[in-house]
């Protein structure tokens, strides 16, 4: 699919928002007392009564619970999964026509835009019976069959075996809705008891350069009875809101599966139950794939509303309309231009009549809040020390245009050709993206990739463990490096939980803040038992990175028009430079918490590695918007901290930053903090200042500095919070500074 082509553009006012509104979302619905023969009647009913409500106030819900083999779920999915894998030449091969319309596609448009997947098609009843054309008159059939592709091999049997599993959940439902209606149970089985025209889709939307541009699916209303979705891990279905037409993302549930109600169910019930608009969106980092199932019935199925839903005071609002030819018109008009068709042209009159239930209209009904503590998280619950402030909370709106510059390093790597202009055009990148973003990302950076993915692993591995385990290396007072996990970022929890460890062993520090006290003490790092390679592993990571570290330096001095090694003297010996493994779990109110609220870096330089489910935001310095910073596979995030601010007299600001947090996946990350020995006094370069440009700091003492940032973490220290702010000379000081200091209580 590659690019994002004209084709894929909606028009604005239908592109995704990218307003992730997740609130409570569908009701869920548990489907045991359908399964369990010991269950009371009165359970069946409790039943109902929930269909009932789901079907009139959202028109979706999801079942658990349901009956069906996770297996034979999961087989479907992977065989999906391998016939989407293949080249598209191979795919083409069963590609659907005129002829037979089951089979491959990836050119589906829905009103007029073409959606980002490809699909495959395949029919229930084998073979289905339809009409051959769409014209009213014409009584002539033709018959549906499947095309199996020949790889992956087991794709037919796994479909075959799936659908007859679907199929039964899908009559217990139409009984559900049946009871609902107040209707006999069997009430619409003889429209699906011979020659249903049911069939099943495998989507597979691959990850797309611009979701804020194009959708998987655009905004459409299902036409026929019933459809039943299973989705993966990765979402994208979102549903508009009855009540106030808000787009709703259906959060991925493992095992569950999306019922929804289409058109023939509104007029059938004539329009007791709407049939709702729901869309898909996509996203740039990871493909996604979903099954529905369409539940259809016979094709000379006449479709009215059912006489015992109208009466005098209730008249059916919907003519007859023949399904067959309903749904060779629409088939048809894939590959034609037709007279389109939809059940409005049916409806007799249009009455307009909207159930309003403010209590589910309201984003911010502390409701969120309470599903949220009452949902298992890997890290317990969401306990209102996580709550941010509303002003600070992460807007869903996430800006992601051009974001930070992106800096290739080759021509540091190649020491073989005389690149001087190359290693010059690289020195005005960094200036500019120090000056503009504070933030630049990196690419050939020479840190082997193996590296970092060990890395990574391990850190899964270690953060797997039960709290217990991990809490065996807790930091304390006596040494602020291992395992934590209540970190705050200006008073407010941070939803993540971190391991730190130190790059230089041990690792000398003042022993206390007071100014006078000019004892040290020497931190050692603490390795748990588990995994067994994490120091290794980490070790090796070190050697590396700091390689990198010290070639940013010189970028950095050659971009200030110092000397390249002018920074070197600082971190030569005695290092306090940190490393930090976080663990961000999901989180069931991604709009209230963030991974770690906005903060400036305290040290000199900062080199992030950042796994492929993202979350950094950056404060861009035009105009103060949060950018979301695009995962880059192997890239390092660059960030400059209050020292080079400092150094540089300001000519490189440190930015302001943040982490959010997403309801579906874990994300693991890897900061590596660059900073100098503990004795440093920091202040202007004294090349950076001059007449015209005085120095803006007070010098000060870095790890005075440093351990009382760590020890705050403990006490109440009887100093305010430390912040680079209070170094500042006083006639540049600015009410904001002044409000900074107030509320930065700790960092
Ligand atoms: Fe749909
Ligand atoms: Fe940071």
């Amino acid at each position: 699919m590659g690019e994002v082509d004209p084709t894929f553009i909606q028009d604005p006012q239908h592109r995704p928002k990218l307003v992730v509104t997740e609130a409570r979302g569908i009701p869920q619905i548990d489907l045991t007392p359908l399964i369990d023969p010991s269950s009371p009647a009165t359970a069946v009913e409790d039943l109902v009564d929930q269909v009932r409500d789901a079907c009139r106030d959202w028109g979706f819900f999801q079942v658990f619970n349901h009956g069906i083999p996770l297996q034979s779920r999961e087989r479907l999915m992977a065989a999906a999964k391998r016939f989407f894998d293949q080249p598209l030449e191979e795919k083409r091969k069963v590609r659907r026509d005129e002829a037979n319309p089951q089979g491959y596609y990836d050119t589906e448009h829905t009103k007029n835009v073409r959606d980002w997947k490809e699909v495959f098609d395949i029919t229930v009843e084998v073979p289905t019976v339809m009409y051959a054309s769409p014209e009213p008159d014409d009584q002539q059939t033709t018959h549906y069959i499947n095309q199996w592709p020949d790889h992956p091999p087991e794709l037919r049997e796994a479909c075959e075996e799936y659908v007859k599993d679907v199929q039964k959940l899908s009559y217990k439902l139409l009984e559900l809705i049946s009871l609902s209606l107040n209707l006999p149970a069997n009430r619409f089985e003889p429209f699906f008891s011979k020659d249903q025209t049911s069939f099943i889709r495998l989507n597979h939307y691959p990850p797309c350069p611009a979701p804020d541009l194009a959708l998987g699916v655009g905004r459409h209303k299902d036409a026929l009875a019933l459809t039943i979705l299973a989705q993966d891990d990765v979402g994208g279905l979102e549903v508009k809101r009855k009540t106030d037409g808000e787009w709703i993302f259906v959060n991925p549930t493992p095992n569950t599966f999306i019922i929804n109600v289409g058109d023939l169910i509104q007029v059938w019930s004539n329009d007791r139950y709407e049939s709702v608009e729901h869309r898909v969106m996509v996203n740039s980092a990871r493909e996604r794939f979903s099954i529905p199932f369409f539940l259809s019935p016979a094709h000379y199925t006449m479709v009215e509303p059912l006489a015992e839903l109208i009466d005098e005071h209730n008249p059916a609002k919907y003519k007859s309309y023949n399904w067959g030819k309903f749904f060779a018109t629409r088939k048809r008009s894939n590959f034609k231009k037709l007279n389109s068709t939809f059940i409005n042209k049916f409806k007799h009159k249009t009455s307009s009549h909207h159930l309003l239930n403010p209590s589910l209209s309201d984003p911010k009904n502390p409701s969120i809040i309470h599903s949220a503590i009452h949902h298992h998280s890997a890290m317990g619950e969401l306990d209102p020390t996580f709550i941010q402030e509303p002003q600070h909370r992460p807007k869903p709106a996430v800006i992601q245009a051009h974001g930070i510059p992106q800096i290739d390093l080759s021509p540091l790597l190649d020491s073989t050709s005389a690149n001087a202009n190359s290693i010059e055009d690289l020195v005005a990148e960094v200036c500019d993206a120090c000056k503009n973003w504070g933030f630049f990302q990196v690419i050939n950076h020479g840190v082997p990739i193996e590296s970092r993915e060990r890395l990574m692993s391990a850190t899964k591995r270690f953060f797997d463990q039960t709290t217990e385990e991990k809490r065996k290396v807790r930091r304390d007072e006596a040494n602020p490096f291992g395992y934590y996990d209540t970190e705050h970022t200006k008073n407010v929890r941070d939803w993540k939980e971190v391991f730190d460890f130190t790059v230089e062993v041990p690792t000398t520090m003042p022993t206390s803040h007071e100014p006078d006290d000019e004892r040290t003490i020497e931190y050692p790092n603490q390795w748990p038992q588990h995994p067994p390679e994490l120091r290794e592993v980490c070790e090796e990571y070190v050697k590396e990175v700091q390689k990198l570290s010290f070639k940013l330096l010189e970028l950095i001095s050659l971009s200030l028009n110092l000397p390249a090694n002018r920074l070197e003297p600082f971190f030569s010996k005695d290092q306090t430079t940190f490393v930090r493994l976080n663990h961000y779990p999901p989180c069931l109110a991604p709009d209230l918490a963030l991974g770690v609220g906005r903060h400036k870096d305290a040290g000199a330089l900062t080199i992030l590695a950042q796994d492929d489910v993202g979350g950094l935001e950056v404060k861009r310095k035009t105009d103060g918007e949060w950018i979301f910073v695009k995962p880059t596979p192997n890239a390092f995030i660059i960030n400059v901290g209050d020292i080079i601010q400092v150094w540089s007299n300001d000519a490189y600001e440190s930015v302001e930053h943040r982490v959010r947090v997403n309801s579906t996946r874990e994300r693991f990350s890897v900061p590596f903090f660059v900073n100098p020995a503990h004795y440093t006094v920091v202040e202007p370069l004294a090349e950076m200042t001059n007449e015209r440009n005085p120095a803006k700091y007070k010098a000060y003492n870095w790890g005075k500095f440093f351990v009382t940032r760590k020890l705050s973490n403990f006490k109440k220290l009887d100093v305010e919070n430390i912040q680079i702010y209070h170094f500042k000379k006083p006639k540049e000081l600015k009410i904001d500074d002044v409000v900074s200091r107030v509320e930065n209580l700790v960092v």
